[in-house]
């Protein structure tokens, strides 16, 4: 199972990079732009966990309180202790990774996370092995609530395998929210295979469309892009090679559910925000198209009623309607190159 490209990258974060300061892009986002209630539990979380962190966005959505979650490739472990502090004692966070050094500092801290969290049983545990293969870890199916990632998808050689194990070990109504880079074109079969480039997480990034054709046949219908931003090339040997092309970090919502169509659908149906999410009492943001203001009614296609009140959001949202009507195609949610939506880090 273990690949030259399980090795290239596992080399790359076990034994070339110390730090997150050696990295050659910006795509690690800087503090300044995650969210506050990102940067709050950050202060409980040790530092050299945060300076091994390599990821390249912020995939940690709201409503977390009691769910399990899993966190593919989740190196030194800061966006599983970020988790834990969030879903609370009775939820779970199950880390996966296959590079050695990177799980022995996730370790390391677990005691002292946990103490500082005030849990007297962890809710977190780390386990070595591939993400393509979760069914070798006894992962069951129909598990997670959510399935987070930051910046390992395009590390994958089998990124298929990937996503079809996500699909397979989320619950019904469940969510993979993850961060990862993609690319505007489809790149070179030699930058695939450059070590540099494949450890800097961009020789392996897929084009975006392409990507998002993937979700589609393994079951994600609606991929819903929630954030965007521009990476640079920092280091000139890097953009020499393969400035040719861009690069994005994009976060994803990808939820499965069964009901989804492949086209937004108007049948007349308005969803409303509470307000009741503690961390975003006046609007909740969705996606980059889907910004719900506290009490405002908006119209929504199917796929977005479905998203609100047939997952873990439902308790936040009022949905009226159903689709026993149909009025035809719904033009709000039209489709937009992800260049041109570039929103916020993360
Ligand atoms: C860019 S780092 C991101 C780590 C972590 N998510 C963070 O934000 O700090 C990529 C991590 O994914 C792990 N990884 C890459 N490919 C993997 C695979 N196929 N299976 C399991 N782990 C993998 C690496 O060992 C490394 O720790």
């Amino acid at each position: 199972m273990t690949t030259l490209t399980h090795q290239k990258v596992s080399e790359y974060y076990g034994k070339v990079l110390e730090t997150k300061k050696d990295l050659k892009t910006n795509a690690c986002c800087s503090l300044d732009k995650l969210p506050a209630y990102v940067k709050e539990p950050l202060k409980l979380i040790e530092d050299e966990i945060q300076m091994k962190f390599y990821g390249c966005g912020a995939p940690i959505p709201l409503v977390l309180d009691g769910m399990k979650v899993l966190d593919l490739g989740c190196g030194t472990g800061r966006d599983c202790f970020v988790l834990s502090y969030y879903v609370g004692e009775k939820g779970e966070v199950v880390g996966i990774d296959m590079t050695d050094e990177q799980l022995a500092i996730a370790n390391k801290y677990l005691p002292v996370q946990m103490k500082r969290f005030g849990y007297k049983n962890p809710n977190v545990r780390f386990l070595q092995g591939y993400i393509e293969d979760l069914a070798s870890l006894d992962l069951p199916d129909n598990y997670f609530d959510l399935v987070i990632s930051n910046c390992v998808v395009n590390l994958s050689p089998d990124k298929e395998s990937v996503m079809k194990e996500v699909f397979r070990v989320l619950k019904e109504g469940g969510e993979f929210f993850f961060s990862d880079v993609y690319a505007d074109r489809r790149l070179p079969q030699w930058a695939k295979e450059d070590p540099i480039l494949l450890g800097e997480c961009l020789g392996g990034a897929l084009y975006w469309k392409d990507f998002e054709r993937l979700s589609k046949e393994v079951g994600f219908i609606d991929p819903r892009v929630y954030a965007c931003s521009k990476i640079d090339l920092l280091d000139k040997e890097t953009s020499d090679k393969i400035g040719f092309a861009h690069f994005n970090s994009i976060t994803y919502r990808l939820f499965k559910l069964k009901e989804l169509e492949d086209a937004c659908e108007d049948f007349g149906q308005v969803a409303e925000y509470t307000g009741t999410i503690e961390a975003s009492p006046h609007h909740f943001v969705l996606d980059n198209h889907h910004v719900f203001e506290k009490d405002k009614p908006m119209l929504v296609c199917s796929n977005t009623a479905s998203m609100l009140e047939d997952t873990r959001l439902k308790k936040h949202f009022k949905v009226k309607g159903d689709t026993s009507v149909h009025y035809g195609l719904f033009t709000g949610c039209g489709e937009v190159p992800v260049e041109n939506k570039e929103q916020g880090c993360c």
